[in-house]
């Protein structure tokens, strides 16, 4: 809005209303944080009108502009550079102020409007192992509702298990086949698995088996005593697997499965024919979507419900009994289409939290070898994902000794501190699944992307690892400060710019809270990735150009420091990374 009145006092006749100041900011530019195209569009809209007086391009425009003397407490100064662009520079006196602010009072989020969120994430399916698909849906889950959570958000974390449908009735009849006393003699998670497969080998090939499974099938959905007896083993088995991914991940969310809206499936079903949606299709009962060429089925020939009618359930009971504003659904990028139709059929039913809400696919590509090709082990199993987290934890483990090395050769830098053993444990582990959880973030999530270690565990690459032990040297500096209470030093002290490479570090923590709102509507968190890591390598830019301890700006350069950390390990937090401290 500064830019704004700068615009209308060079030329006080355009009509206020009929434009707004597009802003992107530059982050390669140590003087302007701003450019803005605006001045070519307004040009274009109103050159017609004469409302620019002899001035016979957008560039002449923007010059005029750029050429205002005005008065301000954000800007500093404008310059018009090529074909009309205008690059914009803060004030210092406002950098100023809004590090101090933030040194006082922490990281805030300006919430306009708060939001109830459900985010659909992780969700494997009962009796097959989680894969590295469910990784992802998990990782990007949990980073999106911290995201929310931080914005201030009322987020509900949703695990729409798979744990209802028809793979139950060959996975009952074999348990008490193969375990008929289960009860008492429970198969681990490695017999469930193996479970699954002997099932659906019996079922693909024994008639007989098949035909008593789909009676399984009929009998659970009756709710018949030894058959939901034996689901809620089957289920609790595969629970006990996957909560242990949840806690090394630091993962938390809510179980609302399938089979939790069991109870009105039927219910859904009668409320759809009611709206005078559903076409019978050879004994289906199918809903059609405009433009779609497979419709929504809600019940299948043989009379039994399916993946969409559950969440079509889902769908309602988020919308109008969770009162909900927007859901989020985090799956691979292949269920585009059942949510399309999910998202139709939620709106020719007329469901809808007032004003609205907003139902999205946060949909991303697969997670491939590092050879590219589908993940597997040597042996061509499916890759187990505990496994994949301790070989991630014993691969940085060998990183932390390597750079402990370089460091006592001094190449490299060191807080000096030896770790004890613990210590090099948790750091292994800390960073071991940082690198794992980040080198997903950071990717466009449409992409697929290839699991590499090394990659991952780059320490000069854009990795968990780079911005850990960026994080370990700020840290450093400001325990080597010597200051014995930096809560109270930072309080009492003003952050003064004194460099331009600390003005430059200054301004771009200030576009925390604009990514942040960006990451959100987009849904791209890799927009938060790249913003840490710029400012990581800023930070490493400007340990070169400046010396912080033993300085006569020794002071303000600590606080933008701290300001710096402060922003960082938020960030961190966002995207699932724990800091060490010390190496
Ligand atoms: N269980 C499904 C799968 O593994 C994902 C469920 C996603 N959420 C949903 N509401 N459909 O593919």
């Amino acid at each position: 809005s500064a830019m704004k009145t700068r615009v209308l006092t060079a030329f006080p006749n355009l009509p206020q209303n009929s434009f707004e100041i597009q802003l992107e900011t530059i982050s390669n530019n140590l003087n302007f944080e701003y450019k803005t195209p605006t001045v070519i569009r307004i040009y274009n809209q109103f050159k017609k009108q004469n409302l620019f007086g002899d001035l016979k391009s957008e560039v002449e425009v923007a010059q005029k502009i750029a050429s205002i003397e005005c008065q301000d407490n954000v800007i500093q100064k404008v310059e018009a550079i090529d074909k009309g662009f205008l690059t914009i520079q803060l004030n210092d006196k406002f950098i100023e102020d809004e590090i101090n602010a933030l040194l006082r009072n922490g990281l805030k989020f300006p919430l306009e409007k708060k939001q109830k969120v459900v985010v659909d994430f992780s969700s494997p399916n009962i009796a097959k192992e989680m894969h590295v698909g469910h990784l992802r849906s998990t990782i990007l889950g949990e980073s999106l509702c911290r995201i929310l959570e931080f914005q201030g958000q009322e987020v509900v974390r949703v695990n729409h298990i798979g744990d209802w449908g028809t793979q139950f009735g060959m996975l009952i009849n074999h348990l008490l086949e193969e375990y008929p006393d289960y009860q008492t003699n429970r198969p681990a998670l490695k017999e469930l698995e193996d479970l699954y497969k002997a099932a659906k080998k019996k079922f693909d090939s024994n008639e007989e088996f098949k035909v008593k499974s789909q009676q399984y099938v009929v009998k659970l959905q009756a709710l018949d005593p030894v058959c939901i007896d034996a689901w809620k083993m089957i289920c609790e088995l595969s629970r006990q697997e996957y909560n242990k991914i949840y806690q090394r991940l630091n993962v938390k969310i809510t179980e609302f499965g399938e089979s939790y809206y069991n109870p009105i499936l039927s219910e859904i079903v009668k409320e759809c024919e009611a709206k005078g949606i559903v076409e019978l299709d050879q004994g289906a009962k199918i809903i059609r979507v405009k433009g779609e060429k497979v419709p929504l089925m809600i019940v299948k020939k043989d009379g039994g419900y399916n993946y969409d009618t559950t969440d079509m359930a889902a769908a309602k009971t988020r919308i109008l009994d969770w009162k909900c504003d927007r859901l989020l659904y985090l799956t691979d990028v292949g269920q585009w289409n059942h949510f399309k139709l999910i998202f139709e059929g939620a709106k020719l039913m007329g469901w809808h939290h007032p004003p609205a809400t907003s139902m999205e696919h946060m949909g991303f590509g697969l997670v491939l070898g590092p050879d590219g090709k589908k993940f597997k082990t040597r042996s061509g199993d499916t890759v187990k994902l505990i496994e994949l987290l301790d070989e991630a934890k014993e691969r940085a483990l060998k990183q932390i000794q390597q750079r402990v090395q370089e460091s006592q050769q001094g190449k490299e830098f060191s807080t000096g501190t030896a770790l004890s053993p613990e210590e090099f444990d948790l750091a292994a582990e800390r960073m071991g699944i940082a690198a794992i959880k980040y080198y997903d973030l950071k990717q466009n999530r449409i992409s697929d992307y290839n699991f590499d270690y090394d990659k991952m565990l780059d320490p000069k690459g854009n990795t968990a690892v780079y911005l850990m032990y960026s994080y370990v040297r700020i840290v450093s500096i400001l325990r080597k400060s010597g200051i014995q209470d930096f809560e109270l030093f930072k309080t009492d002290k003003q952050f003064k710019i004194s460099h331009q490479h600390e003005r430059h570090l200054a301004a771009q923590l200030l576009r925390f809270v604009d990514v942040l709102q960006s990451v959100t509507d987009q849904l791209a968190i890799n927009w938060l990735c790249d913003y840490i890591y710029d400012i990581c390598v800023k930070i490493a830019e400007a340990y070169n150009q400046y010396r912080i301890l033993n300085d006569e700006h020794t002071q303000t350069r600590l606080l933008l420091c701290e300001a710096i950390r402060m922003v960082l390990l938020q960030s961190f937090y966002l995207v699932g990374i724990e800091p060490i401290e010390k190496i």
